[in-house]
């Protein structure tokens, strides 16, 4: 395991030409400074402010309720922290769907405010317009497809998407579409395996996948799950690299130990 000291930056012509060269790409979520200080530090390509804020930092239901304002906060947060990897924050639901000038809006607050290089979107087709607008005013996207949560109520569940072969095919066309409209890159969200590998082949942007299979360009995770965090969510596709859940609850259990019996501070802890 190798911690980088050099600082060059990760640009979205980085992550091109990475997969140009058929390397692989990382991306984790981050919401705060200190875990992105982590993250940047230990390697990461890229750190996605997520609006699974609204999720894991808010305890939400859902990413319906997270805020422009509060997206904001966690990327000025995260941009803090960071010195190598690329920022790409989630312009959260009901700040671009309506019209492409609304989407503009956002997107420039975001990026004017936060310090960010990058946003992301859900969907196809139906957000083109907005993607374009953006685009044209010099702020790279990248585009989110499968399985978009801000969609859940039209969809129902969280399972897997596109396994049929209508929507399947709206996929195919949609990160075409994603494509020509000038996304740097795309995330492909719980579909079948075989399906985001055959889209990334019809592409020259890379995509990003959470639980679409080992067929992408590059992977993400949210880090709360992928830390072990939380011990109630465990999907197939989720690989937990450490069980924090326990661990901090054993050292909380230290701690209340150590006050209550009297043992913490000690004299070395003490002035
Ligand atoms: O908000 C988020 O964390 C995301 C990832 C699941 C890709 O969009």
């Amino acid at each position: 395991m190798s911690i980088h000291k050099e600082v060059k930056k990760v640009t979205t012509n980085t992550l091109l030409k990475l997969k140009a060269a058929n390397q692989r790409i990382s991306m984790l979520t981050a919401y705060d400074f200190s875990f992105a200080t982590i993250f940047d530090a230990a390697g990461i390509d890229v750190i996605l402010v997520g609006d699974s804020a609204s999720n894991v930092m808010a305890g939400h239901e859902t990413t319906l309720p997270i805020t422009l304002d509060q997206m904001i906060y966690h990327a000025q947060s995260v941009v803090r922290g960071v010195k190598r990897s690329l920022v790409v924050v989630d312009l959260p639901f009901g700040t671009y769907q309506s019209n492409s000038d609304i989407a503009l809006a956002s997107a420039i607050r975001i990026m004017k405010e936060t310090g960010a290089h990058a946003l992301k979107l859900e969907g196809g087709e139906e957000i083109v317009e907005s993607v374009k607008k953006i685009v044209s005013a010099g702020i790279p996207v990248m585009g989110h497809l499968g399985l978009t949560p801000q969609s859940i109520y039209k969809f129902g569940t969280y399972n897997v998407r596109a396994n049929n072969e209508l929507e399947a095919e709206k996929l195919k066309k949609d990160i075409l579409l994603l494509q020509e409209a000038g996304c740097f890159a795309c995330v492909l969200e719980k579909i079948p395996a075989v399906l985001a590998q055959e889209v990334t082949a019809s592409v020259i942007i890379p995509t990003i996948g959470i639980g679409a299979g080992n067929g992408c360009d590059g992977q993400v995770l949210v880090m709360h799950d992928m830390l072990g965090i939380n011990n109630e969510f465990n999907p197939r596709f989720l690989r937990k690299y450490l069980n924090l859940h326990e661990q901090i609850t054993q050292a909380v259990i230290q701690y209340i130990d150590d006050v209550k019996s009297g043992d913490f501070p000690n004299d070395k802890e003490s002035y």
